[in-house]
């Protein structure tokens, strides 16, 4: 069946079982590179993308709910000026996500930061649960958390000044 969406801000469409999940349309159609497909059960999150807004795993999505939804890679949120709050606060801290989980890290910090400009550690640690690797401590994943945040809201604070 044909599946058309908005991806990263253009109109594309491929042909694909319904059952097909989108994880594989976007990696494998698609040539969505920054997506880690591990688990297939949600878990990983490497596979993470803004569907209609909302950060999910699209491994867990089959493509026939695509249909006409706007989807946000890695690719299309790298372009954004907010990003560098994000690795600002990871040069502050030493945090340094390898290029392995570097995309899914990211995704996740920018949907915190979106809903929230002083987000707490337990918002941080739930949202990371599942993509926390053992090669950094949780204390610099903190505070780059909010050393990003602190960028973001004074980005915000010099828009509106
Ligand atoms: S592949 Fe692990 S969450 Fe999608
Ligand atoms: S898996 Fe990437 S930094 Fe640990």
């Amino acid at each position: 069946m044909k599946i058309g969406f908005k991806l990263n801000g253009k109109n594309v469409e491929f042909d694909s079982p319904p059952e097909t999940r989108l994880a594989d349309i976007l990696k494998g159609s698609a040539k969505i590179q920054s997506l880690r497909t591990s688990c297939y059960r949600g878990l990983c999150r490497g596979c993470s993308i803004f569907f209609n807004g909302d950060l999910v795993s699209s491994c867990l999505i089959p493509a026939f709910q695509a249909r006409d939804a706007e989807i946000v890679t890695y690719e299309g949120i790298s372009r954004l000026n907010e990003i560098e709050d994000i690795l600002k606060g990871f040069d502050d801290t030493g945090y340094e996500p390898c290029d392995y989980c570097r995309p899914g890290k990211i995704m996740t910090l920018h949907s915190i930061l979106e809903s929230s400009m002083e987000p707490d550690n337990h918002q941080v640690l739930e949202a990371f649960e599942g993509i926390n690797c053992s090669c950094t401590d949780l204390s610099t994943l903190l505070s780059s958390v909010k050393a990003g945040a602190y960028y973001r809201r004074r980005r915000r604070r010099d828009r509106n000044s």
